[in-house]
């Protein structure tokens, strides 16, 4: 239990950082979720709440830096301190198109949100943990990341330069007593992958989904839920010396090739 520890889950608003925001509200912390989307927000506060936790949305574009600034001032105001962030908010935009196909105001949409979104999150957040004297930080990456894929390349430029950022950062970090790591992710049921999925396929997105199960060692997709027990065991205290690590969660997909 991490009670009276204060989280902060950007993109808590769906898929594998609710599911992240509704484990720590079980495990004790006070619980502040940013996104854009008040309506998504409303259904994970109703789950948090109901688990007994204090909890806030707060809405937010990533991708607007006064607005990642005050989200950080507001978190503060609000409960005094930032124990523990996790940055999972990205978009899928550019995902399924060649390299020479992606348009130029896409590339400049995704990495926006995915990549400079990702640096100045951090960036506030590490601020703030410089002046409380601590604190742990978890990066949403992915195995794209790690490899590149076919029709990914933008996608997976900005997975991989959130590595650069997370690994750079715990370097910088260590001996102010903050712990940055990554989780590089495979496939995850929710509402991005599910969007992927029909986007290969719109007819059948199923169909999608069964072709890339069978790739998978594990031969499944797995849940928000075992995400966010990475995440979660990674902020913690118990990976007091684990820092400026990509930890893979994939079901064994990339184990043949690394
Ligand atoms: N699912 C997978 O298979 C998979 C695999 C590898 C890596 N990942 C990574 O895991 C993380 C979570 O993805 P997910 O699958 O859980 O996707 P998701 O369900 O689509 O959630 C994405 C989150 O990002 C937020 N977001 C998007 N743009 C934002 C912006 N400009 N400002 C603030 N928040 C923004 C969304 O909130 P709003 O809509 O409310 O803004 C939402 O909460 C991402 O970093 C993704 O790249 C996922």
């Amino acid at each position: 239990m991490q009670t009276g520890k204060v989280i902060l889950v950007v993109g808590g608003t769906s898929g594998i950082g609710s599911a992240t925001a509704q484990l720590a509200a079980e495990r004790g912390y006070t619980v502040v979720i940013a996104g854009r989307d008040p309506q998504k927000a409303a259904q994970v506060m109703k789950a948090i709440k109901e688990k007994g936790a204090l909890a806030h949305f707060l809405q937010t574009d990533i991708s607007d830096s006064r607005q990642v600034a005050h989200l950080v001032d507001e978190v503060v105001r609000l409960y005094g301190r930032m124990d523990a962030a996790c940055n999972s908010a990205a978009l899928d935009e550019g995902v399924g198109v060649a390299l020479a196909d992606v348009e130029e105001e896409a590339y400049d949409y995704q990495m926006g949100v995915n990549l400079k979104g990702i640096w100045l999150c951090m960036k506030y957040q590490i601020r703030q943990m410089l002046k409380q004297g601590g604190g742990s930080l978890v990066n949403v990456s992915s195995i794209n990341g790690l490899g590149g894929a076919q029709g990914a390349s933008i996608y997976s430029a900005a997975k991989s330069g959130m590595l650069g950022l997370t690994k750079s950062a715990a370097q910088e970090y260590a001996t102010a007593g903050i712990r940055i790591n990554a989780l590089c992710a495979g496939a995850f049921k929710t509402p991005m992958l599910e969007n992927v999925f029909k986007k290969a396929n719109p007819d059948n997105p199923s169909q999608v989904e069964e072709q890339y199960k069978a790739f998978i060692p594990m031969q499944r997709i797995g849940h928000p839920s075992e995400a966010a027990e990475a995440i979660l065991w990674l902020l913690s205290d118990q990976a007091s010396y684990i820092t400026g690590h990509s930890m893979i969660i994939d079901g064994g997909f990339s184990s043949s090739f690394r």
